[in-house]
């Protein structure tokens, strides 16, 4: 029988997670490790020797499986850590990712005090659940075309007791949508729908389709946001898009077509522009 004590166990893991070709075997054998065990970091570190009960054992097993098919990490463990807070992710939302801090860093920098906030497509509600979370004066109204993404926002926007702020509509981009707003932000889906198949399958088989696919190029939702965003939008207001690699210069001629000046351009981590911030038009009417 091979031991079952911490050191090897995690080796074992982070083997198999090499050949199943995870491209960070050791940071998620060990997350893994510690959600089937109760283990902290430190635990692991000081005490490699160990013996973990074999009900334990058998629910790490369990993880390491789902990770070798290469369901990512957060999605095995039903959350992810977002702006610093906690996020419930279920397989009808996309996983929130590192790179839309960006987006978030750019509407602080640019809400007025007692904000009121749209957020377009909002999934986990990693977007509007910060923003809300991070100023306390905020109010906001979020929306997503999926009726389970919206259930799962509820759920964040309690746990970060931001849901008296927050109503959440069921629909269309700005169908549902009366009224007006300082910020208007947006992560939609951006993947040219011929690229999806080549994504790695951490992502094309786990996010939802509804949070990938942007049409044949990828833009379709620019396209349909943005005709809306100005009468949607305060005298003074800002609307802020994420964007994917190499579709600043297309988004923005989209908004420029609605009357839109691009007023900021932010990178993310990567290096890549990841967040184009416009300023209303003036001279249209409100709603
Ligand atoms: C890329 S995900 C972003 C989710 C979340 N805002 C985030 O940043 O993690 C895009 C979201 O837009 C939603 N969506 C797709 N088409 C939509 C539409 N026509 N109207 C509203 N929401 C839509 C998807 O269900 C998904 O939750």
């Amino acid at each position: 029988m091979p031991p079952d004590d911490v050191r090897a166990l995690l080796a074992r893991a982070v083997q198999r997670l090499k050949e199943a070709g995870c491209g960070t075997p050791d940071l998620d054998a060990r997350l893994l490790f510690q959600a089937a065990t109760g283990l902290s970091r430190e635990d692991i570190i000081l005490d490699p020797g160990r013996t973990i009960p074999a009900g334990e054992i058998g629910q790490f097993e369990a993880a390491i499986m789902r990770r070798m098919e290469r369901e990512p990490v957060s999605r095995i463990l039903g959350e992810r850590e977002f702006y610093g807070r906690c996020f419930r992710v279920t397989p009808a939302t996309l996983d929130p990712r590192p790179d839309t801090e960006t987006l978030v860093e750019a509407a602080l920098a640019l809400m007025p005090a007692k904000a009121r906030l749209l957020d377009l497509g909002t999934g986990t509600g990693a977007i509007a659940v910060t923003l809300l979370a991070e100023r306390p004066d905020a109010t906001a109204v979020a929306t997503d075309l999926s009726q389970e993404a919206l259930g799962v926002a509820r759920e964040n926007a309690e746990r970060a007791g931001v849901a008296q702020r927050l109503h959440l509509i069921h629909g269309s981009w700005f169908a549902p949508v009366t009224a007006v707003f300082d910020i208007i932000v947006s992560n939609p889906p951006y993947i040219p729908s011929g690229d999806i198949a080549g994504l790695s399958p951490d992502v094309r088989n786990f996010d939802p389709a509804l949070a990938l696919a942007g049409g044949d190029d990828g833009l379709d939702p620019y396209r349909a946001i943005a005709p809306h965003a100005a009468s949607h939008l305060a005298a003074e207001g800002h609307v802020l898009v994420e964007i994917g690699a190499g579709q600043a210069e297309q988004v923005e001629a989209i908004f420029a077509a609605s009357g839109f000046s691009m007023v900021e351009r932010h990178e993310d981590l990567g290096g890549h522009v990841r967040c184009l911030a416009f300023r209303r038009p003036s001279g249209q009417p409100e709603k």
